[in-house]
């Protein structure tokens, strides 16, 4: 009889307690029991989360001449955040309960009745289509009213009180403050970026004259980011503190089309390297963000549905003028470039491509991707593994290194191969336990190779290198383990 594994249904709750478990991520503050939406690192999350953030900058930086990296501060002027709209604009619609006083996002409310109803009554999956498409057009035409008649009108409850005694729709904006210097002193209200893209606006002429860029050009950044969010859900999918991989890419005004076109399919070409049978596809933003004249997301079909990994947003010269006026400085680029009349274009304010994916998303949507749970009963014995899929070059530990006993001498020369290859990529070095036990561990956290010292090593210099996809295993010379790995991983 095969084992029971876990369904597409219950996928993310078998990830978050495989994350548990497995030293990848834990609830903030645990022992407090938690802090909603917050998550830690551990161990392996920490090393998976820095592989990606590696792999996207060097896509990024390393493999075009005409993009830089910087990293701001998260803390910025208070008036960075008005002139770029975030004061004014940041919001989301949010509805009160008044009898459990519990808050919701509008579209998270009904987003969650439509999931309900279609679940409950399959033949009722049009009517919450129709519901949905009906919700896109109120929140892009800002129809606060025509929202909560939507949730009144379809007795929408309060998931705690189970009641339909709403609020009037407002909104909420996300950004989070605090206050600068002591409060006794001169102090003034700053804010936690909600984005890092402002880090890199101010910073335009730095980069572009100490560089000497020119443009077309990109400034690249990395970093933490943080948003009130109402209703926090899915894991690290939505969290109020996260990181976002961010490139601004400043152009000619009028290039806008075919730089938002080539951005669109080299991210997409991007996660589809890395993880080539996962399913993508673009959504195109109905409602335009303040500052956009185009958006899409791409969206990864995480076990929740299609939802948002990245935005590519054109978004004009809006922020760049808005910190010219704000700042009373002259922000423009003098390009000596001909036009097809053989004019050189002179001064103007860039135009912006933006691509902004988020970190822990993109780790989450690996975790989605490499998470697999293998039946390998056979008619004598039932039995199981549970394995992490990911491309080598971002599992967290690259070679376990095992020696099949303590004694006789293995330990050491196990020893010697982690001296042999620690320096060129992270290696695990565990002696505890039977050989299979160690093996399905390494299994658990994603590690591609691992290699066995045995009594023969001894006698010959070679070693048992097992596979973790195929759990194939061959003999090689030890001296050649560092080689194999480094060739498969790069
Ligand atoms: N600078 C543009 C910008 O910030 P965004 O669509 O609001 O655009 C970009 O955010 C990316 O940041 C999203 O595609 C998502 O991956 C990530 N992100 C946004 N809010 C998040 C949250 N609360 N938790 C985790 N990731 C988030």
């Amino acid at each position: 009889m095969a084992t029971e594994l876990n369904t597409k249904e219950n996928l993310l709750p078998a990830i978050i307690s495989h994350c548990k478990e497995y030293g990848f991520l834990f609830q903030s503050s645990e022992i407090y029991d938690g802090l909603s939406a917050v998550y830690d690192y551990g161990q392996w999350g920490v090393e998976l989360k820095k592989n990606i953030r590696e792999t996207w900058w060097k896509s990024m930086v390393y493999m075009n001449e005409n993009i830089v990296g910087i990293d701001a501060a998260i803390f910025m002027h208070p008036t960075t955040w008005k002139a770029s709209g975030h004061v004014d604009n940041f919001s989301d619609p949010m509805i009160d309960n008044l009898d459990s006083k519990k808050r919701y996002r509008v579209d998270h409310l009904i987003e969650g009745y439509v999931e309900l109803l279609s679940k409950e009554d399959p033949q009722m999956t049009e009517k919450g289509n129709e519901i949905l498409v009906k919700m896109e057009s109120l929140l892009a035409a800002d129809d606060f009213s025509g929202l909560k008649q939507l949730i009144v009108y379809n007795n929408m409850k309060c998931a705690v009180s189970g009641t339909c005694n709403w609020t009037d729709v407002r909104q909420f904006n996300l950004m989070f403050s605090t206050q600068l210097g002591s409060v006794a002193e001169d102090a003034d209200t700053i804010y936690l970026r909600p984005e890092t893209a402002q880090g890199i606006f101010v910073n335009f002429l730095n980069v572009q004259k100490t560089g000497r860029m020119k443009i077309p050009f990109g400034i690249a950044q990395v970093g933490k980011a943080f948003r009130n969010e109402i209703v926090a859900r899915g894991f690290i999918f939505r969290m109020r503190e996260f990181e976002q991989m961010e490139m601004q890419f400043f152009i000619r005004p009028g290039t806008q089309k075919q730089w938002y076109e080539h951005w669109k399919e080299a991210r997409l070409k991007w996660h589809k390297d890395l993880f080539p049978n996962a399913n993508y596809r673009f959504h195109d933003h109905l409602k335009l963000a303040h500052y956009a004249d185009a958006a899409c997301d791409i969206e990864y079909e995480f076990p929740m549905g299609f939802k948002e990994v990245e935005g590519i947003h054109s978004r004009t010269d809006f922020d760049l003028t808005q910190h010219q006026i704000y700042s009373k400085k002259k922000i423009q680029y003098f390009d000596n470039d001909l036009d097809e009349n053989g004019k050189a274009y002179g001064n103007y304010t860039p135009y912006v491509v933006e691509t902004s994916i988020g970190l822990d998303r993109a780790v989450l949507l690996s975790l989605c991707e490499a998470y697999q749970e293998e039946d390998l009963s056979t008619a004598e014995k039932q039995d199981s593994r549970v394995v992490l899929k990911l491309p080598n070059k971002i599992a967290p530990i690259k070679l376990g290194v095992l020696p099949l006993m303590k004694k006789d001498g293995l330990a050491e020369i196990a020893r010697e191969l982690m001296v042999d290859c620690r320096e060129h990529f992270y290696c695990f070095y565990e002696e505890k336990d039977s050989i299979g036990k160690r093996y399905r561990r390494m299994d658990a956290l994603g590690t591609p190779f691992c290699v066995t010292i045995d009594h023969q090593t001894k006698e010959d210099g070679t070693v048992t290198i097992r596979h973790r996809d195929s759990m194939a295993q061959e003999r090689v010379a030890m001296k050649e383990v560092k080689d194999i790995v480094l060739r498969a991983v790069k």
